[in-house]
């Protein structure tokens, strides 16, 4: 990729932003003519791809620029309604980019399928013999999903899990088995059912209990992405702060977010910014993603935050973020949504576990500018400058007027919708 077109990308109209990421070659002459047409999902695939559609909802989609990510650079489309999503996230990799990009590892890629069984009449004993027969029961749940066996998948391993009754709660005993299964480059959920379901008379059989259901489960503990950075302090300088005491700031940010669940939905809520709108532009199910995460969040039997900020021996800011993300590359929506199959040639990730390392890095880069914003200048400066744009296209502004609109906006230091119809009035005057 040539960065040199991407100069000023922000500066720069619809049509030219998508010249110069053909110029930057970082998409083709095809997918240029795509764009300029808008990536339009065709009536008849939104059609079949719900039931009773009527219409279909649109989401502005953007690029983040500056993302270095294990040594390749990356222009990362996100699909998001909100102001300052985009900027913030270009502008933490720009920084990060400058301390050396991000480091990300993706360990493993299960996906995991329950089955809850109650009524079993000796739990532990069960459960001894479901272990023993776990190479059958892997084999019933393979030959219910033989094209993903065929193609190098499928269920792998076998876990009982018995769930004490409370009585205070007032719930039964659960016993539980989770299927492990590698899905390769698909989210799987229909792999996943269709497995999880295969097994449940056999288990019945085995236990002498009574199968509740089968089902996947988006706790997805075994398909963890954790990225990494790490920015010297000289790169944190802010507005008169230096760059010890941002760093200190942030680090405390975190740990505020850690000891407070009323401040961690905050925090992982801007986590998510990033990770939902990289989700969302390559066509996966962001609301598993965000179950996952906010179960994630709770792993200590308390919700914290999903990041951690600390100080390294040589006086560095470091970040890390680990997130379940059983995303896929193939099947549901990606290879029909033009936008989907867009963003993966935007993307151009060899497989799944690459897209796990990009939209975790989303994720901890959207952190860090939230963060680094509230602990230094305050968020609302930088989103008032651009809810002043939205302001006056709720005016009615429209082409030149709106920027002439917003700028007038923000000298006035009263960014409502009343003095931007009144702008507009006597700009129009
Ligand atoms: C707004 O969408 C996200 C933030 O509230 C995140 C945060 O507080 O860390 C700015």
């Amino acid at each position: 990729m040539d960065k040199q077109p991407l100069r000023k990308f922000y500066e720069k109209n619809r049509l030219e932003r998508i010249q110069a990421l053909e110029q930057a070659k970082a998409i083709s002459a095809e997918d240029a003519a795509l764009l300029e047409k808008g990536l339009v999902l065709p009536d008849e695939t939104a059609d079949h791809m719900i039931e009773n559609q009527i219409a279909k909802y649109e989401l502005p989609y953007g690029t983040a620029l500056n993302f270095l990510i294990d040594g390749k650079e990356y222009v990362i489309p996100m699909a998001i309604e909100e102001p300052s999503v985009v900027a913030a996230a270009s502008s933490a990799a720009k920084i990060i980019n400058k301390a050396g990009g991000f480091r990300t590892t993706v360990r493993s890629r299960m996906m995991i399928g329950q089955v809850a069984l109650m009524d079993v009449p000796d739990p532990v004993r069960a459960k001894t013999v479901v272990i023993a027969h776990e190479e059958d029961l892997l084999q019933t749940a393979n030959e219910a999903k033989p094209s993903i066996v065929k193609r190098g998948g499928g269920a792998r391993k076998l876990e009982v899990r018995l769930i004490p009754a409370d009585e205070k709660a007032g719930t039964p005993a659960f016993f539980v088995v989770h299927l492990h299964i590698d899905t390769l480059e698909a989210m799987g959920a229909n792999i996943i059912d269709t497995m999880a379901e295969a097994i449940k008379p056999h288990l019945e059989e085995r236990t002498g209990g009574r199968a509740l259901m089968g089902i996947l489960s988006n706790y997805a503990t075994e398909c963890l992405a954790t990225t990494e950075c790490r920015i010297p302090v000289s790169l944190l300088e802010k507005n008169g702060m230096s760059g010890e005491e941002v760093r200190d700031r942030i680090i405390e940010a975190a740990q505020f977010a850690y000891a407070d669940p009323y401040r961690a939905a905050t925090h992982n809520k801007g986590i998510m910014n990033g990770v939902d709108a990289v989700v969302i532009a390559t066509g996966n199910d962001w609301r598993a993603i965000e179950a996952g995460a906010h179960a994630y969040a709770a792993r200590s039997g308390k919700y914290r935050s999903l990041s951690t900020w600390s100080k390294a021996e040589n006086g560095d800011l470091l970040g890390s973020l680990t997130l379940p993300l059983p995303v896929g590359t193939v099947g549901g929506q990606i290879s029909i949504h033009p936008a989907a199959g867009f963003s993966k040639r935007l993307l151009g990730y060899q497989n799944a576990k690459e897209l796990e390392s990009i939209i975790v890095s989303a994720g901890l880069g959207q952190n860090f500018s939230a963060i680094k914003a509230l602990v230094t200048d305050g968020i609302q400066k930088g989103h008032m400058a651009l809810h002043a744009k939205s302001l006056a296209i709720t005016a009615g502004a429209s082409g030149s007027e709106i920027d002439r609109v917003a700028e007038k906006l923000k000298q006035s230091g009263t960014i409502d919708l009343a003095t931007a119809k009144e702008i507009l009035k006597e700009i129009r005057g």
